[in-house]
């Protein structure tokens, strides 16, 4: 087993807050637990050498696989339903309202993991918008840092329980079967959702202000100012009137926070 050394731990959290905002300052055993096979399989002798090659930013292909494995990437259809029923008895009526004329929406599901939160949030746009005339552009941007997960967020495949919280027609509309109890998304909902890898430490420079940004369960791992600068970033990046979700267990600050509170975990651009 290799050591992980306390200036090492320092140096690399350090490193991994600085430039990707998520706090692991107290997590020296799960750095230590997950990277150790690997750096023994790519033939690094110490935590040293491999943190230095990092830090370097020689090959962000090794920092992104780093990141893999420490960030959690849990989530699932359904997550916090409270915001979907807001969603569809709230929102989607405004929205229709709003864009009757240019009939687009923007919407940012921004730390999306393996997909289960853009595809849901489609869902509902795709049962709101196909009840009500016209065509809709009511494309989502999807968002993360890590590969993998956007990887296999684009070729989906989810387990038949994994859907099992989804109301049935739903599953029958929105799932292709592809094996032994194994679902894809269908072509609709596919092309309903655009993946691409954005690091939520960046500036944000997306063409169309959003009409709704989630961003639910990521900033739980950043420390207080990454946050709030974040949120900063966010508002500036929504249209007047939109709405910032983050997850129920977390907050955000009275003090520094531009948005307004409208619900638990909801928050609205007035
Ligand atoms: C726990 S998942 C949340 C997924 C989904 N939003 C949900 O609530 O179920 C957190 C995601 O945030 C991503 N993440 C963490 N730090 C990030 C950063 N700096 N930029 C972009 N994504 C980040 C992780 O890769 C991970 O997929």
């Amino acid at each position: 087993m290799l050591t992980l050394s306390d200036g090492d731990f320092n140096r690399l959290y350090t490193y991994i807050q600085q430039h990707y905002g998520i706090n692991l300052s107290h997590k020296k055993q799960l750095i230590t637990s997950r990277l150790t096979n690997m750096l023994q399989q790519k033939g690094f002798h110490s935590f040293t050498e491999y943190i230095d090659e990092i830090i370097s930013g020689k090959d962000p292909e090794m920092v992104s696989v780093m990141l893999n494995k420490l960030t959690t990437n849990y989530t699932y259809f359904m997550r916090e339903k409270e915001h979907f029923d807001f969603l569809q008895k709230q929102i989607l009526p405004e929205l229709a309202n709003k864009h009757s004329r240019d009939r687009s929406i923007a919407i940012w599901s921004a730390g999306c993991s393996s997909g289960e939160e853009p595809y849901n949030i489609s869902m509902y746009l795709k049962e709101y918008f196909s009840a009500i005339p016209g065509s809709w552009d009511t494309r989502i941007l999807a968002t993360d840092i890590s590969q993998r997960v956007l990887d296999s967020a684009m070729d989906p495949r989810y387990s038949l329980e994994s859907l099992k919280e989804l109301p049935p027609s739903w599953q029958e509309r929105y799932f292709v079967p592809i094996g032994d109890k194994t679902y894809t998304v269908s072509d609709a909902l596919r092309k309903n959702v655009i993946f691409r890898s954005f690091n939520l430490m960046d500036p944000i420079h997306f063409r169309k202000k959003f009409d709704l940004i989630f961003c639910r369960n990521v900033m739980i791992y950043f420390d207080r100012p990454t946050k709030a600068a974040l949120v900063r970033r966010f508002y500036d990046a929504t249209a007047p009137g939109g709405y910032l979700f983050i997850g129920h267990s977390e907050s955000l600050d009275k003090e520094s926070c531009p948005f307004s509170y409208i619900e638990p975990a909801i928050y609205r651009k007035i």
